[in-house]
């Protein structure tokens, strides 16, 4: 008899968004017509901006047309799109090559493919709070996790003194969830471990463009030796609204080597091995995001979720409740008040002032006692659930 993959027995009934999902909707079977002002999952509000639209709708015409039509696009991604994001990534100061330059259908679901790469048996270190996507994904092929707490002591910044004998470390910064972020001394740090030690960082950077403060590094080959021990993980989700768009990329050093393999040239027979590449209209959408016109725009949106976050981290110190985030990232981070615990604050601002934020347990052990605010909604619905938080606490 076929056996299925029992490491699924190892997992959460369900994942901790669609866990949000399930008690949000039953609370609304119970209050019909209840309007709910949603600060949960990191979904953002706002729509695609003009330049994109303009390309997409440009490449759909492509399609329709006999000479220009587009048929299966190479599996690592099309030369216009490898070349672009190189490009941008040079005009920051960041030499990558567009061979280098992986498309991929986002961020959430690079990180899980990923893992292909490496020994199931080497085992994954996972600072937390953390995107619970990074622990269910290695849950699922069977890879030891080390679960590696983080609080407010050090602002939820991870140590490599800490790391042990991980082979597979899982840096994301800005952060989700707690919005911290690796200066460059912290990450020198990391890139310098990794390289001693032989492992390999995965360095999440779907918030980069968050990131605002100059000082702050937004991409992990801005620290010297990072070619050879890292691969970027990136999304146009966050940065230029591609959540139901879906597309993203991923950065793969052509030095990266480990026991004499070439992470590049595998993950070049992986994607042609397991892909047909994304589609083409995408690609084109995306490759608009990184013209000078687009990133205008773009950057007037991520304004409108940055004020979002003011409000909110206003309001908690209003409230005199300890947060962190919100600066350089589009999550704010909060300490419960007292007495509740996350699920019981979900529950407490779910049925009294019908705001859905992320209960911090969801996150890891290590997020118990803590709860995720999303500024990614509108305006209006932000200034709303806060008035109503205030009024609430208080
Ligand atoms: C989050 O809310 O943590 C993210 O939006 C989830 C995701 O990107 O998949």
């Amino acid at each position: 008899m076929l056996k299925p993959n029992l490491h699924y027995r190892e997992l959460h009934d369900s994942y901790l968004f669609a866990r949000i999902a399930e008690r949000t909707a039953a609370y609304l079977e119970a209050h019909p017509g209840q309007r709910l002002l949603r600060m949960g999952i990191g979904d953002v509000s706002q729509p695609l901006c003009p330049a994109v639209i303009r390309a997409l709708h440009a490449a759909v015409e492509d399609q329709a047309d006999r000479e220009r039509f587009q048929g299966y696009q190479p599996e690592c991604g099309a030369p216009f799109f490898r070349e672009t994001v190189a490009a941008h990534y040079a005009r920051r100061g960041v030499a990558v090559r567009p061979e280098e330059v992986f498309v991929s259908s986002g961020a959430s679901d690079e990180l899980g493919h990923i893992l292909d790469l490496f020994d199931p048996a080497s085992p994954a270190l996972i600072p937390e709070p953390a995107y619970p996507a990074y622990v269910d994904a290695n849950v699922m092929t069977g890879r030891p996790i080390r679960h590696l707490p983080t609080g407010p002591e050090a602002g939820f910044l991870p140590e490599p003194e800490a790391a042990g004998d991980a082979g597979l470390v899982y840096l994301c910064s800005p952060n989700n969830p707690t919005g911290a972020v690796l200066d460059r001394s912290l990450l020198r740090r990391w890139v310098d471990w990794a390289n001693r030690s032989g492992a390999v960082l995965l360095f999440d950077a779907a918030y980069e463009a968050f990131v605002r403060d100059p000082a702050l590094p937004r991409s992990i080959f801005e620290i010297e030796g990072a070619r050879h021990c890292a691969i970027e993980i990136c999304s146009l989700s966050k940065t230029a609204g591609f959540t139901g768009t879906r597309l993203g990329y991923t950065l793969i050093p052509l030095e990266l080597e480990r026991s004499g393999m070439n992470l590049n040239a595998m993950w070049v027979r992986n994607r042609t091995t397991r892909s047909n590449g994304v589609s083409y209209i995408l690609q084109r959408g995306g490759a608009a995001v990184f013209s000078e016109e687009a990133q205008a725009q773009v950057h007037k949106t991520l304004d409108i979720y940055k004020k979002n976050a003011k409000i909110i981290a206003d309001t908690l110190h209003r409230l005199g409740l300890f947060y962190t985030g919100g600066r350089n990232a589009p999550y704010v981070w909060m300490r419960c008040p007292e007495p509740y615990g996350s699920w019981e604050f979900f529950d407490l601002l779910l049925r009294n002032i019908q705001v859905v934020g992320t209960p911090g347990e969801g996150f890891g052990a290590s997020g118990a006692g803590y709860f995720r605010f999303s500024a990614f909604g509108s305006p209006e619905d932000t200034e709303e659930a806060m008035a109503r938080l205030e009024r609430l606490l208080n």
